[in-house]
């Protein structure tokens, strides 16, 4: 399974005449790509008028782009003369591909592909828009099952630029690969994956949500810290909750729970059962008026820099010995007074930073007392957050000093209690591992799960190439204690992830083929 960048590959693969089944939100949005890069399109819905309402639809958004001058109105008029509205199934015959974007059932789906069959020549593909459910057991319903394909497109069509092809068990290869030509030639990006729950997208995406949900489950911080802490101090756009509360639980609840379960209950997916209860309390986020944030959302209140007259000497620890050097540079920026001996004095603010433990488990590590102990988060960007924790016995007015000194040149101060891996360091290292596990289990090539996760998840890197940034042997530290302190097998680090590790391999090295 290769990445999908490939040599010239012939315009269209030979296909010319497409039909759209479905005709709602994505169907609409899929024919709108495929006529306006030149495909004849045709168009059907069960519901009668549906299919002409879908097209009106087009017409009305290819207007509204050359309003705004985004398209010129003789393009705008080509791309509807290319669609047509169909109405029935019949009438597709003749198109080379026909794309589903029906109901999400898979007896509906199968007993429309079915009729597909009847009707299409032997060549033409049949495509499913499906988020969730098996492309192998779709096909297991027809009668040559080796044409037929996932083509995942993702919600809004022409804004979103990825496509996920998905191969199933019986999938022919030259049928991945005209679907891989096909999403190229439309102007948007394709990656391959092969069948499995969730493809790469809806699988990768599982470990940011369901590991924020752990941290506030444990009490660790509240909502809205979270959620600067990962935007701020990670560069995610959105926090976990943030974007929890704008696609709906109603929406997101039912794709966590049924990757979990389809998975045999792997613990990397595990949601949190306060969703349930969110659920069934009615908050489902923007749509309800109150999912973790209340809306309209009122402005959040900056928590208030403690003044603090004089601060102690700071004695530093860390895990790593190349964090050293940019934590002194940081500590002497914000004027603090640098104890470089090896022991720290009776009056030292003693400053943590470790990987993968919890604040208490590293000062019994570096046998200083705990009273005395505030970690940092090295894996944040410091330049904008800092993110202190705190031992259960962390002394007030060194909190308070920490605090005041951190925010000193006017960054972000984030407070969080005890707990393993504070929030960025396990979310990243959440996130990377199931990225190589991906790769492990070879369901994608690596740069295709980069590229997938960056375009449909909208991340700031590419989750191996961001592992290859922060380290492998880092990020492999901080999941064994993470996984050794909470004993959770959620944490347990791939295979893929160790074995680059030990090597010292990029996290994007693929392996060569084996001779067959
Ligand atoms: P939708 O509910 O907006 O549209 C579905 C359309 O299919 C309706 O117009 C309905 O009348 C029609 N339909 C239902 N059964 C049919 C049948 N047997 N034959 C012909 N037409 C039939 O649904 P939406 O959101 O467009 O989703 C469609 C598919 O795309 C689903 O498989 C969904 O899982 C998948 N998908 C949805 C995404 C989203 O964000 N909404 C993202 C990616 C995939």
């Amino acid at each position: 399974m290769g990445v999908s960048q490939g040599a010239a590959r012939p315009a269209f693969s030979g296909i010319t005449r497409i039909g759209i089944v479905g005709t709602g939100a994505m169907g609409q949005g899929i024919a709108q790509v495929m006529a306006r890069a030149g495909l004849a399109t045709c168009l059907f819905d069960q519901r009668p008028g549906a299919a002409r309402q879908a097209r009106d639809n087009i017409a009305a958004e290819l207007g509204r782009q050359v309003e705004k001058g985004r398209l010129d109105a003789a393009a705008a008029e080509r791309t509807l003369y290319r669609l047509e509205v169909s109405e029935s199934l019949d009438e597709l015959r003749g198109c080379q591909l026909v794309v589903e974007a029906i109901v999400e059932n898979l007896e509906a789906k199968q007993a429309l592909f079915r009729h597909l069959e009847e009707v299409l020549d032997e060549d033409a593909i049949l495509a499913s828009n499906t988020s969730s459910l098996s492309i192998t057991a779709i096909a297991a319903a027809c009668r040559e099952p080796g044409r037929i394909a996932g083509l995942h497109f993702f919600n809004p069509v022409p804004r979103m630029r990825l496509v996920e092809v998905i191969d199933g068990l019986a999938t022919r290869a030259e049928v991945g690969e005209r679907l891989l030509a096909l999403v190229e030639n439309i102007g948007h990006q394709p990656v391959r994956a092969k069948d499995t729950p969730g493809f790469i997208v809806n699988h990768a995406g599982r470990a940011f949500g369901t590991e924020a949900l752990r941290i506030l489950g444990e009490g660790v911080a509240e909502v809205p810290v979270i959620d600067a802490v990962l935007r701020e101090g990670a560069g995610f756009r959105m926090g976990p909750f943030e974007l929890l509360d704008l696609i709906g639980l109603d929406v997101s609840l039912p794709v966590m729970e049924s990757v979990y379960r389809q998975w045999y209950e792997e613990p990397r997916f595990r949601p949190h059962p306060l969703l349930r209860q969110m659920l069934a309390a009615g908050r489902l986020g923007r749509k309800s008026g109150q999912g973790f944030y209340r809306y309209p959302q009122s402005q959040p209140q900056a928590s208030a820099v403690p003044g603090c007259a004089s601060l102690p000497p700071v004695w530093l620890g860390v895990d790593d010995e190349r964090d050293r050097p940019r934590l002194l540079a940081l500590l002497e920026a914000l004027g603090a007074e640098i104890e470089h001996g090896e022991r720290p004095s009776a009056t030292a603010l003693c400053l943590l930073a470790p990987l993968g433990d919890d604040a208490s488990q590293a000062a019994q590590r570096f046998a200083v007392d705990p009273a005395r102990v505030v970690a940092l988060d090295v894996l944040a960007d410091l330049q904008r957050l800092r993110c202190l924790m705190l031992t259960p016995v962390t002394r007030e007015d060194l909190r308070n000093a920490a605090h005041a000194l951190f925010a000193r040149d006017g960054a972000r101060v984030a407070l969080i209690r005890d707990s393993a891996g504070f929030i960025v360091q396990r979310s990243l290292a959440s996130i990377v591992n199931l990225a190589c596990e991906i790769a492990q289990q070879r369901i994608a090539a690596p740069a295709d799960i980069d590229l997938a996760v960056r375009l449909g998840l909208g991340y700031p890197r590419g989750p191996l190439a961001w592992g290859d940034e922060l380290g492998a042997a880092c990020l492999l530290r901080i999941l064994e204690r993470l996984h050794g302190l909470s004993g959770d097998p959620r944490y347990r680090p791939s295979p893929w992830l160790r074995r680059r590790a030990a090597l010292g391999l990029s996290l994007c090295q693929a392996e060569p083929p084996l001779p067959a």
